[in-house]
């Protein structure tokens, strides 16, 4: 398990020490065998966030603890796997050469470590490449060898910031896989990431991450459920002169003769309307709520982290 509390992190920068807030009091719990995703934009403070859990660099202020060993430590270290930002690998070694280093540098011996080198290949699906230059792989194997790197020495917890950016979908899709079968192993899977459709696929529980401040924790399902965006009603068989007022009054739109769609901000609204349409002897169609998705969460806190920063 991982736990941090009131976890902080100010930059100095330039001359003069101008004061950064790259994290402030973050508190959080990651739970064994979930999938737990860092959602932000740039310069939110996730990677500030992932070298703190791996002692990387140091707090300002607060704690952590993995596995009731202390954030930086030799003992939660060891427990750790890592997939940094934009990883720079040995570009002249081969994937296989590549796993060996990783190996030796966490003291696998070395029949150990040829077995789990052949594991981990065909993991994330590299075995096909494992006699190849790194210089010849595509972004999507560098990023799947990455993995497998932060996989040597069989690590309780994974780190992985920013796994899918600069990925086509199919690399995207291939790394999530990856991690579902690493949670399907039993392990934890803590990542970071600013793209929004990649949290909903795959996250059991999610931060949010603005301005180096958490503004959002939970399951997703909770975090979305009780914010309605619209209520759409579709209507049909009305008159033509009330289907016209629609359209202008309401901003309905159009959908061929006596047929309109309504859009509402609330359920209250849309019931009000559907009462209206039945007394005027139309049908009612449909009633379809949309609920909030991450994306509108997300712009939401960006709005308000702008109100806050004006006022
Ligand atoms: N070594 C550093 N020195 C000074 N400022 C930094 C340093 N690293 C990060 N920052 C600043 O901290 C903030 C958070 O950065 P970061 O954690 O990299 O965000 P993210 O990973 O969410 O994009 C940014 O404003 C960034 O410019
Ligand atoms: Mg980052």
């Amino acid at each position: 398990m991982l736990e941090v509390r009131n976890l902080t992190k100010v930059y100095r920068v330039g001359f003069w020490g101008r004061r950064v807030d790259a994290l402030s009091e973050l508190t959080l719990e990651v739970e064994t065998g979930r999938i737990f995703g860092l959602v932000g934009p740039n310069g939110a403070g996730k990677s500030t966030a992932i070298k703190l859990f791996l002692g990387l660099i140091r707090p300002t202020s607060g704690t952590g603890i993995i596995d009731g060993h202390p954030i930086g430590s030799p003992e939660s270290r060891r427990r750790l796997g890592f997939l940094p930002e934009n990883p720079a690998l040995y570009e002249f070694l081969t994937a296989e050469e590549y796993l060996a280093l990783a190996g030796s540098l966490v003291k696998l011996e070395t029949k150990v470590l040829r077995e789990e080198a052949d594991r981990l290949l065909e993991l994330v699906g590299l075995t096909h490449a494992r006699d190849l230059a790194i210089r010849k792989f595509s972004k999507g194997m560098v990023q799947r060898l990455g993995l497998a790197q932060a996989l040597v020495g069989d690590p309780a917890i994974v780190i992985l910031d920013e796994p899918m950016s600069g990925l086509d979908p199919i690399g995207r899709k291939d790394v999530r896989d990856i991690m579902f079968k690493l949670r399907d192993e039993g392990r934890t899977v803590f990542f970071s990431t600013h793209i929004l459709p990649d949290v909903e696929a795959i996250c059991d529980r999610v931060a949010l991450l603005s301005k180096g401040r958490l503004t959002d924790i939970g399951r997703l399902d909770d975090l979305l459920s009780n914010r309605v965006r619209a209520v759409e009603v579709t209507a049909s068989s009305l008159a033509p002169d009330l289907a016209e007022r629609l359209v202008k009054e309401r901003s309905g739109r159009a959908q061929g003769e006596g047929r309109v769609l309504v859009s509402f901000p609330s359920h209250d609204e849309a019931n009000r309307f559907v009462a209206e349409i039945v007394a005027a002897k139309g049908t009612v169609e449909s009633v379809v709520a949309s609920r909030e998705n991450l994306e509108d969460l997300f712009m939401r806190r960006a709005e308000e982290a702008k109100e806050v920063a004006r006022r």
